[in-house]
């Protein structure tokens, strides 16, 4: 559906893009995450043809963005970072400009659906300097909605909106992802990734360093999880036993009037009972075990160095 190829931009001497490929299949939610500054919203305005790549390839259904950006458009919607609305008009009138310069047929009656859809009819005529910023992203997400593309493009959909609202866009993007649509989703929230995402890229410093399912990402070898076992008691043989085991990377005891272990293994699904055999032929008795895997903003961390929050 969608095909990148070693797309690099420049602006001036800065390098915003550094060789950005990877396809997305019909149907697919893809997501990119990545830090401010890491180039999602240039690769986004390349695929919008809204920014020219300096160098690369990039096709939607087989059209080139560069050479038919037209085309393009009327394929894809986008539900923009920056906000593009006219502050002189109210809700109603700006989905209007939008329809007509698609050529919708039936404006009127594709605007009405489409405000109701989001929740926004009873608000429709209000100067949009009256709404808040929940039905702002509410609007622009049925502008962008108003000629009913297949794909859309939502660039940080639920940025600085409260926990309810952030459900409702969820909810709308799961609706669109029934009906069949192709989405890519830029965003800084883990949870949207991991909860809404078919595949992600990582992205850095204008480049993508990882790619793949929420799941692989977060199974992958890279990653660890902690489990963590309450004692009465402990012995130097168990955690040199534990210890030993291929997948586990670090055993630390610490002592809270209790004794509690933290066994750091890339495979805790082998490991806990192993771990707990060890322990009983020991004659020890474990009170509490808890396991804590890998999240998604764990895989950043580690891959970027920076946290997203
Ligand atoms: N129009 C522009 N002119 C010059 N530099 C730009 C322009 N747009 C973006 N940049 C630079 O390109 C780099 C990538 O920016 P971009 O907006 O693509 O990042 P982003 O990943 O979307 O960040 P954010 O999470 O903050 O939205 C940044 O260093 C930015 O300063
Ligand atoms: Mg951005």
């Amino acid at each position: 559906m969608i095909h990148v190829s070693q797309l690099v931009k420049y602006y001036n001497g800065l390098k915003a893009l550094d060789n950005v490929s990877f396809h997305v299949m019909e149907g697919e939610i893809f997501g990119l995450l990545g830090p401010n500054g890491a180039g999602k919203t240039t690769l986004v305005g390349i695929l919008t043809t809204e920014v020219k790549p300096t160098s690369g390839t990039a096709r939607i259904k087989g059209i080139d963005v560069v050479n038919d950006p037209l085309a393009v458009k009327h394929l894809i919607g986008v539900v923009p970072q920056h906000r593009s609305l006219d502050r002189k008009l109210n809700g109603r009138e700006n989905m209007l400009v939008m329809a007509r310069a698609y050529g919708v047929k039936n404006p009127k009656s594709r605007v009405e659906e489409l405000l109701a859809l989001v929740g926004l009819t009873d608000r429709a005529d209000n100067g949009i300097r009256q709404y808040s910023g929940g039905m702002l992203q509410k609007l622009l997400v049925a502008r962008a909605l108003i000629h009913d593309p297949e794909i859309i493009f939502l660039d940080e959909p639920s940025l600085g909106l409260d926990p309810q609202a952030r459900i409702a866009i969820w909810d709308e993007i799961l609706r669109f992802k029934d009906e069949g649509k192709t989405m890519i989703l830029t965003t800084h929230y883990m949870e949207e990734a991991d909860r809404l995402c078919d595949r992600v890229a990582i992205m850095n410093q204008g480049k993508i360093v990882k790619e793949g399912t929420p799941e692989k990402l977060k199974n992958e070898g890279i990653m660890r999880s902690v489990v963590t076992l309450e004692l009465k008691r402990i012995s130097d043989d168990v955690v040199e036993e534990i210890a030993e085991f291929e997948e586990v990377e670090e055993v630390q005891v610490i002592e809270k009037g209790f004794t509690e272990l933290h066994v750091y293994t890339h495979n805790a699904e082998k490991n806990i009972p192993q771990i707990i055999k060890i322990i009983q032929r020991h004659g020890l008795k474990v009170y509490r075990l808890r396991s804590q895997e890998p999240s998604l903003e764990d895989v950043f961390i580690n891959l970027t160095g920076r946290s997203l929050t």
